[in-house]
């Protein structure tokens, strides 16, 4: 049976690939990808192997998103990633806020600037909140969690067509290959829904959240959860085309 949305599968392949290797994974993980009617998969790969991996997608079901951009198109930005420049090299989508990203300054306030310019740019910005090992032993995941849905939509006003995924990270369980129990996940997926519809009851049909965090092939579905829990983003496994497409093969 058909699924009635399509399920996501972000594949987060980090700094971990040289361009070479990025391009020929992305043949790899194309020439297995069988379920595009199920499933939207996403490849995000390193920010100099974009406009690569996206002539490899190009034409195919498979999208291309960034790891990350700039809340700038242009200017006296060294450095910096523009989101005019991600869409041009075909990408689709874009993670912000990840929270390798966060560890090195990025703020709440720069989330929410991305997601503007994200948006501005037909790019659909991947927005990943989640808290510390610190902060759950503090029992302050709801807290963290409120704060950074609240912080990362504030002002955002989306058009007709445009949309917004959410993604659940627990920042203690990325690359663990622990991920947390699904019940917790269930719990925190109906916060950001809380917290986003709360925020703008007109973002309700306009957002979807995923799960993100030591996700692999005998785990993916305790993360899909029904209409609530969308897809998920996957770092680790998503780094050889097999358990990728394994991890595919194995959502119910
Ligand atoms: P992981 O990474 O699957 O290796 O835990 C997920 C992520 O960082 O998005």
């Amino acid at each position: 049976m058909l699924a009635k949305y399509k399920k996501y599968v972000i594949a987060n392949w980090k700094m971990t690939l040289s361009n070479q290797e990025s391009i020929a994974l992305a043949k790899e993980i194309l020439a297995g990808f069988k379920r595009s009617d199920e499933v939207e998969l996403v490849l995000c790969p390193t920010a100099t192997a974009l406009s690569a991996v996206g002539r490899v997608v190009q034409g195919s079901s498979v999208k291309l998103g960034a790891q990350n951009i700039f809340y700038h198109a242009t200017g006296a930005y060294t450095g910096q990633i523009s989101p005019a420049n991600v869409a041009e090299a075909g990408a689709e989508y874009s993670i912000i806020g990840h929270s390798e990203s966060r560890k090195f300054g990025e703020s709440d306030d720069d989330v929410n600037r991305k997601v503007l310019a994200a948006l501005n740019h037909n790019l659909i910005p991947i927005v990943c909140v989640g808290e510390t090992f610190e902060e759950y032993n503090q029992r302050k995941t709801d807290v963290v969690i409120i704060k950074q849905v609240t912080r990362a939509l504030e002002d955002i006003k989306l058009k007709a067509g445009q949309k917004i995924i959410l993604a659940y990270e627990p920042v203690w369980v990325i690359g663990s290959g622990q991920a947390v129990n699904h019940s917790i996940v269930e719990h925190i997926v109906r916060i950001i829904v809380h917290t986003a519809t709360e925020l703008d009851p007109g973002l309700a049909d306009k957002f979807d959240v995923i799960y993100g965090g030591s996700v692999d092939e005998n785990n993916v579905n305790d993360f899909i959860i029904g209409s609530l829990s969308k897809g998920v983003i996957v770092g680790n496994k998503s780094l050889e085309a097999k358990s990728l497409i394994g991890l595919i093969g194995n959502i119910n």
